[in-house]
Formats: structure tokens, sequence, C-alpha cells
């Protein structure tokens, strides 16, 4: 079983239904299995990935874990159209990712994916709850709808109120990724990538925003994964890929409980830095 919170648990509503605009399809995701074949990518003489395959239901969390250097920040980059693969593709619901012109895959970046990086990559100089909108805004969202969003959003993460209007240095870092959970989400993405979300956290705070990434990707129905050293994480995941010497060395389905994708209990925020 995850460690699961001890106080201030709070029952968190199910996601906001979809919103009828091009960037937040209601159903077709829910079927784009994402499809890697035959990955091989270098960088100079070095072999960053030697041949991966994987294949990844709609849906699914996926814990992609390894020593460092042994390419799984490679593979999330070429699984999310960041990279082109010397070798091999990526295709998402059937359409190919790593072949489109670099127009078109900066749309479905944009679109179809949400991305949460270790330091959270939020814009300094914008409070969270624009941080959040930003995705929503982009995809030609009106500005009041796109912030009503993203004020539900946050909300739901534990840092609404008068966090939703601070910016990201005036935010504790367990605050701050929260509000980048949001903006990963707030779109309606078919596949959440998150390269090490919680490497700059200690181990409580770590924990706490990992159970939150993967019960809100799992409520809201996205396809996750999670590049991570944490052992423990692998237990909110269904699944868990080992990456060694740019291979796929093992992968496991997760034989614990599915996660819970309605009333879950999540650990609330508390506005203390
Ligand atoms: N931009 C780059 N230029 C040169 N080598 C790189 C670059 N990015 C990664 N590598 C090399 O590719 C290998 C895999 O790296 P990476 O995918 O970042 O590993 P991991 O995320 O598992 O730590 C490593 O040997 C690393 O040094
Ligand atoms: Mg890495």
């Amino acid at each position: 079983m995850p460690d699961a919170p001890t106080s201030d648990a709070r029952t968190i509503a199910p996601p906001p239904a979809p919103t009828a605009h091009p960037a937040a399809p209601a159903s077709p995701r829910r079927r784009d299995a994402l499809v890697a074949s035959g990955l091989v990518h270098r960088f100079g003489q070095v072999v960053a990935l030697g041949g991966v395959s994987l294949t990844i239901p709609a849906g699914q969390s996926v814990a992609v874990m390894g020593p460092s250097g042994s390419g799984k920040s490679t593979l999330l980059h070429c699984l999310s159209g960041i990279l082109t693969p010397d070798a091999g593709e990526v295709t998402l619901g059937g359409g190919r990712v790593s072949t489109l012109r670099d127009a078109d895959r900066s749309r479905l970046r944009r679109e179809r994916f949400g991305f949460v990086f270790q330091d959270g990559q939020l814009i300094g100089e914008l409070p969270a709850r624009e941080n959040v909108a930003l995705p929503l805004l982009l995809a030609g969202m009106g500005r009041a709808a796109a912030l009503a969003h993203a004020d539900s959003w946050l909300e739901r993460l534990g840092v609404g109120g008068d966090m939703r209007l601070r910016r990201p240095g005036e935010l504790s870092g367990g605050q701050a990724q929260r509000v980048a959970i949001a903006r990963a989400l707030v779109h309606d993405p078919a596949v959440i990538f998150a390269d090490e979300p919680t490497g700059a956290l200690d181990q409580a705070t770590g924990h706490e925003v990992m159970q939150i990434l993967t019960t809100t990707a799992s409520m809201a129905g996205a396809t996750l994964v999670v590049v991570t050293h944490d052992p423990h994480v692998a237990r909110w995941c269904s699944r868990l890929v080992e990456i060694r010497d740019a291979l796929v060395h093992s992968d496991t389905l997760a034989t614990s409980t599915p996660l819970p994708t309605t009333g879950t209990a999540l650990p609330r925020q508390e506005d203390a830095r």
C-alpha cells in the first residue's frame, strides 16, 4: 500500500467536465495508445536508446526507472516529440509523432501532451493561475474562461485561494510542483510526461506530489509516463519499466490494488512556506 496521507486529508471532486474547445477533445484521447517501435537515439558516439519498443495503452501510468545516464530522459523526449529518434517511430492513436513536421509536432505537444519537469519550469513573472491558464490561452480559449478553468484545477490540487495569485518564487517547492501539475492537466491532455518531478523536493513532499500526480492523472483518464528515482513511486503506477544501458531491462505490471478513480483523499497543502 502507498504511504497514505495521515492528516489533513480531504476528498477532491472528479476533474471538471472537458470543455468544448479544440484542445480538449472529450473522448477520442481515451483510446489513444502511445506506441514506441524500435527507438534508437545517439548523441555522437553515445547510444542513449539502443532499440526500445513500448506499447502504453491509454490511461496507463508507467514509472520509468533506471540508473543515471541509462536513457530515461531520452526515451521521454522521443516519446513526447521533443527529440526525433535516429531510427524507429512513435505513434499516438496510430498517428505518427516522430515524423511530424516541426510545426505540427509543436502543436501536438501543446494540445495533447502535458509536461512536468524537476524544477516545474513555471514562468517566474506570472502568477500561478496565469501559468496554469497558459496552455488554454495558447489553444485559443478566452482569458476569463481559461482563468476560471485554471482556478478550478488549482483549487482541486490544494493550491487555491491566495496561492493562485502568487508567483512561482513565492511558493514552496511542493506548492510550485502542484501548480506545474495543474498546468500539465488543465487542457485535458492525452498523455502527461513527468521527468523526475520530485527530484528537487524532500522525501515527504515528494511523495505527496507524486501521489497527487498519479491520482489526478488517473482521475482525468490521462496516460502518465513518469521518470523517477524513487522506488515508492512505482507503487502508485500500474506499470514499471526499468531502463538499463539504453534498453528496456524489465517491464512489470503492478499487482497491487489499482488507483481509486473517484472520491480520492488527497493531502491538503498547508499555506505555509
Ligand atoms: N544533449 C546531450 N548531448 C550528449 N549526450 C547526451 C545528451 N543528453 C544525454 N546524453 C547522454 O545520453 C545518455 C542517456 O542520457 P539520459 O537519457 O539523459 O539518461 P537518464 O535520464 O537516464 O539519466 C547518457 O550517456 C548521457 O550522457
Ligand atoms: Mg534524466
